[in-house]
């Protein structure tokens, strides 16, 4: 398979080890494995923390434990642990899908913009990627009408995210539905990307049911990297018909084989602690989201942003006549600041910011912001006001 370059991927890689205020992360301030077990009641901790050091580290079963599997496949409606896969992050999980899916030709439409997996594999597999668009003159909404003209006969798959990286946008309950009757009418498949399923944000309305609870033809993906902060365990998941999870697991032999297997034990104690991980995300994004508002406000002149309605990121426009990609760097570099350039998501005059980070860091990071832009604007960087005005309107 030849492929085109994951830009975020290769952007963060540069940076993330050394930058001060990462507020470009698309995750939540992640645990420790102290943290996980403390999360037990104080008389099992002792015990759970044996099972642990004293797990032999053979394979570990190729799907995924049974117990893991029977946890995640309780969060969805009348789903057996045969329909669930765990596998190497939701990003394995997406790969197995569409390459087992689909077909050089396949007619595939995909929301954008988007982390770029969803869009790149597809096209290296050779199918026609009709693109799915999320504009910031609309508010980045889920537009159905587009959907409905874009999802033409021989329409293999439908893609989405919800909530949505990099915009925040989600779709309800209702719009869930829509997506899944315009797919079964053409017999496709709906991939639904749920990276940041149970990331409801104060003040907006909850997250609707996962895809997969639909119907039939539609498939979710999960992960314990976002919600649960524990990109580091590399563990995610895909819940679809027996069948397909069958398929998805013969293709896996060749790529990761079977999940960690400390890995899985460690994420069948935090999925069974869910609820108190949740609280700790929440308690972090309730901190941030308010920052963030102030923020915005006082540098209305140079910034605005259509705040998430659910999981952890925004685009963030700045008036600056700069390309995102010098910009970024131009953080990292000289104010240790991370905030992803756009134009890794076809977003020129925006950066990607994520409101997961640890309070302080969150902070900090939107100052040197300010500071650097407000250098940059003294230094001659021509303003784009009506630019602004219409990102604000
Ligand atoms: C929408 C989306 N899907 C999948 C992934 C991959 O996540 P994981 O760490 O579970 O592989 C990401 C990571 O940023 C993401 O944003």
């Amino acid at each position: 398979m030849r492929i085109e370059p994951f830009q975020l991927e290769r952007w963060m890689t540069t940076y993330e080890m050394d930058a001060r205020w990462d507020i470009a992360e698309s995750g939540i301030f992640p645990l420790s494995t102290r943290e996980i077990i403390a999360l037990l009641p104080p008389e099992e901790r002792a015990s759970a923390l044996d099972r642990i050091l004293d797990l032999r580290l053979g394979y570990s079963e190729a799907r995924g434990s049974e117990e893991l599997r029977s946890l995640i496949a309780a969060t969805y409606r009348e789903t057996s642990p045969d329909e669930v896969l765990v596998t190497t992050g939701a990003i394995e999980a997406n790969f197995l899908l569409f390459n087992e899916l689909l077909s050089p030709g396949d007619r595939v439409v995909i929301v954008d913009p988007a982390y770029q997996q969803l869009q790149s594999v597809a096209r290296a597999i050779g199918c026609d990627v009709a693109l799915w668009s999320l504009r910031a003159q609309d508010g980045f909404r889920f537009d159905l009408d587009e959907l409905r003209r874009l999802a033409t006969p021989g329409t293999r798959m439908i893609v989405l995210n919800t909530p949505h990286n990099p915009t925040g946008a989600m779709l309800n309950d209702e719009d869930l539905r829509e997506v899944y009757a315009i797919a079964e009418k053409l017999d496709a498949w709906v991939l639904s990307d749920e990276a940041y399923r149970w990331l409801d944000l104060p003040g907006q309305p909850p997250l609707a049911p996962p895809m997969r609870d639909i119907g039939p033809r539609a498939i979710s993906t999960g992960t314990f990297s976002k919600p649960f902060g524990l990109p580091g365990l590399r563990t995610g998941w895909l819940v679809a018909p027996e069948e397909i999870v069958r398929r998805c697991w013969g293709l896996r032999d060749y790529v990761s084989l079977s999940p960690g297997k400390l890995n899985d034990a460690l994420a069948v104690i935090a999925f069974e602690q869910r609820d108190q991980i949740v609280a700790r995300t929440r308690e972090i994004v309730a901190e941030n989201l308010p920052v963030a508002a102030r923020w915005f406000a006082e540098n209305a002149d140079i910034v605005s942003w259509t705040p998430p309605r659910g999981g952890l990121l925004g685009l963030m426009r700045y008036g600056l006549d700069i390309p995102s990609l010098q910009l970024a760097n131009r953080l990292a570099e000289e104010y240790g600041v991370m905030l992803a350039p756009g134009s890794a998501f076809g977003y020129e005059g925006h950066l990607r910011i994520g409101i997961g980070n640890s309070p302080d860091v969150f902070a900090e990071g939107l100052r040197q912001t300010a500071r650097c832009l407000r250098e940059l604007e003294r230094a001659g960087a021509p303003i784009e006001a009506s630019s602004m005005a219409r990102a604000s309107a």
